[in-house]
């Protein structure tokens, strides 16, 4: 029976997906430190891990037959992917699982910071009843400036859309405008006609302090400024200061430069004091219906690896989508990118005389990926043989 070990109090859903298709399943609350985790891993054929289970080298080199390791959330700087690549171990992550709740929260925080609600609860907490118009509005019609027109910025668009709001977005890749969302010439532009401002760059490392000062210099007045995006990306100090200057109207801000490290440590924001903001914990993407997507996505991910041999999203291998095995075996060969490996497959086998019923190779960097379905499974010489193959890193037989 093979095994899988979830750490981090992943989804229950998961745990029974995999109980379903025959895994022992072991399932444990909390992260494990690496020697901890090197332990647990004995006989261990896929983990699943969530952010703070370490996945290092020396973990990779002491538990060689783990097969896979499903991220159950977005990121995947827990594991060392390049060294899990090449000793023959794919990863997964759920990159749109929770793409929907940041949305969600986007348009929460709109409304709310158009309508001045943070503000009037505060008055209303302080005993202060301000039943005023002044400085609310409706979205109905105004300008929405999207940075990063990716997964989570594209669907904020067709949802804005459909409240009346018009979408203009900037991107540094060519991007499909989605419905009646118009690209920004240039970031200025963006920034001069919208009435709501929102990051959704990812977290690469050049877009670090990427809106500062200029940026926030360059937004209309009145404006409202939204991260939801990474917190390294936008400058809190600068954004602070268009706050108190009144230049912005008010700004939500869910990440922050430096994060605690878990529920219930103290944290301290200078945005504290300022009046219309909507302050969250990075929970853009935290609900049950996310973390039950997530759960769903990586064990099905976890599972078409284990059972076809399908690396389809795999965020370290080559990838590939095959169905159903419907052959009597299917030959799944990881391998050194090298010329002459197909070949020496294809050999192996008919020497043997095994005949090839269908047959995929996909390359990424290094790695090379073939999946054979073959007419009969090969006897254990036949394996060892297409083993030695020189440039073999794992070789596994499905059915
Ligand atoms: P994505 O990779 O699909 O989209 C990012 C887009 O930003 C890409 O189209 C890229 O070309 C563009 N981009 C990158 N740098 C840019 C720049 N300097 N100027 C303009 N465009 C730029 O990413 P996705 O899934 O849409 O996520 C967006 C962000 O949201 C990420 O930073 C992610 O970490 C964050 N996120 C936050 C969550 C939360 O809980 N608050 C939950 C999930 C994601």
């Amino acid at each position: 029976m093979p095994k899988a070990l979830l750490l981090e109090n992943i989804h229950p859903f998961a745990a029974q997906s995999l109980r379903d298709h025959g895994f022992d399943v072991v399932t444990m609350k909390g992260a494990l430190g690496e020697d901890e985790l090197i332990e647990a891993l004995d006989g261990v054929d896929l983990l699943g891990v969530r952010s703070k289970t370490m996945v290092t080298r020396r973990v990779i080199d002491a538990r060689p037959t783990l097969s896979a390791v499903g991220c159950f959330c977005i990121g995947t700087n827990q594991v060392d992917l390049e060294y899990a690549g090449r000793r023959g171990i794919a990863v997964f992550n759920a990159p749109y699982s929770n793409t929907r709740s940041v949305v969600e929260l986007v348009i929460c925080d709109i409304i709310c910071l158009m309508r001045r609600i943070p503000a009037h609860t505060h008055h209303l907490k302080h005993g202060l009843w301000d039943k005023s118009a002044s400085g609310s509005h409706e979205v109905r019609g105004k300008t929405l400036g999207i940075i990063g027109y990716g997964n989570i910025g594209s669907q904020l668009s067709v949802l804005a859309e459909a409240l009346g709001m018009r979408v203009v977005f900037y991107d540094i890749e060519e991007k499909l405008a989605l419905g009646n969302a118009r690209r920004a010439a240039s970031l200025n532009e963006l920034l001069e006609q919208s009435d709501a401002v929102t990051l959704h760059v990812d977290g690469r490392k050049s877009n670090t302090g990427f809106f500062g000062e200029e940026q926030f210099g360059h937004m209309k007045q009145g404006a409202i400024f939204i991260n939801c995006s990474r917190g390294f990306v936008a400058d809190l100090g600068a954004l602070k200061q268009h706050l108190e200057s009144g230049h912005l109207s008010g700004a939500a801000v869910d990440v922050w430069p430096v994060e605690p490290k878990k529920s219930g440590d103290p944290f301290v924001t200078s945005l504290a004091d300022e009046d219309n903001m909507v302050l969250t914990p990075h929970i853009g993407g935290s609900t049950l219906e996310a973390q039950e997507a997530i759960g769903h996505f990586v064990a099905q991910r976890l599972e078409d690896y284990w059972f076809r041999g399908s690396t389809s999203l795999s965020v370290n291998l080559p990838q590939m989508t095959v169905g159903a095995c419907g052959a009597a075996a299917r030959i799944a060969h990881l391998h050194e990118n090298l010329p002459g490996v197909l070949a020496d497959v294809n050999n192996v086998l008919g020497d043997r005389n095994i005949n090839i019923l269908a047959q995929s190779l996909g390359t990424q960097g290094e790695l090379g990926y073939v999946v054979t379905d073959v007419s009969e499974k090969p006897d254990a010489e036949a394996l060892e043989a297409l083993r030695s193959l020189k440039g073999t890193i794992r070789m596994r037989v499905i059915g």
